[in-house]
């Protein structure tokens, strides 16, 4: 039985950070700090919307996210300047092993999924622009279940939608909470740990298992 691989997007193949250049022309050296708060704030308030279930779109939380990064940090961009660099969220560029990678899993057969909180119509964007839309079956986004991960909702809904088998399922994520969700209704999914410094949570549910490089996948699973 081959396997189906759901992927994460930003954070894991798409790199969210690609906008630090950008902000630099604004921000100089305050760009990257920017770019963390923006990052962080915009899961939170995914977090935050499903608890709530007052569901907004991924790029609402993400333009809501810059609006606050912009008081927070009182940078004071323009409305021009946020909808340029709202424009830049929807080309960000994939990580270099990223191609690579993929090339080797389709040829191992296996059938890849997106499964992304980002739009499907913003996610397949995003494929075709790194050009790597050619080794996905489909995208699965939340925004069919108006709620976000690490809503359980959404890792059944992605063995539902791809008519796989629980057991053969594979989320691949740089995102702790998001391979928490993932293991915690039964899926297996790897932890694409991207830098040294970045740590998992504690908790009763950990990754299948971790890898440093997306290179990496092909040896690890089965
Ligand atoms: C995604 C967020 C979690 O792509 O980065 O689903």
């Amino acid at each position: 039985m081959s396997l189906t691989l759901g992927f994460d997007i930003y954070g894991t193949l798409i790199d969210p950070h690609g906008v630090v250049d950008q902000l630099a022309q604004h921000l100089g050296d305050r760009a990257n700090e920017f770019s963390r708060v923006w990052r962080q704030k915009q899961l939170e308030y995914t977090f935050r919307r499903g608890l709530m279930r007052r569901y907004v779109n991924f790029a609402v939380c993400t333009r809501n996210a810059l609006d606050y990064t912009d008081l927070l940090m009182q940078t004071r961009l323009d409305d021009a300047s946020k909808e340029s660099l709202m424009q830049a969220y929807r080309v960000l560029p994939a990580y270099g092993d990223v191609k690579q990678s993929l090339q080797m899993l389709d040829d191992k057969g296996y059938r890849l999924f997106a499964l992304s909180n980002g739009l499907a119509d913003a996610v397949q964007q995003l494929l075709e622009h790194a050009e790597i839309d050619q080794y996905f079956e489909g995208v699965v986004s939340v925004d069919s279940l108006q709620t976000f991960k690490p809503n359980p909702d959404v890792y059944h809904h992605f063995v539902e939608t791809t008519d796989s088998e629980l057991e053969h399922c594979w989320l691949v994520s740089s995102n702790p909470f998001d391979v928490i969700g993932a293991v915690s209704i039964g899926m297996k999914a790897a932890w694409l740990k991207r830098s040294d410094e970045v740590v998992f949570d504690p908790c009763e549910f950990e990754p299948s298992v971790t890898i440093n490089s997306l290179a990496d996948l092909v040896t690890e699973i089965n």
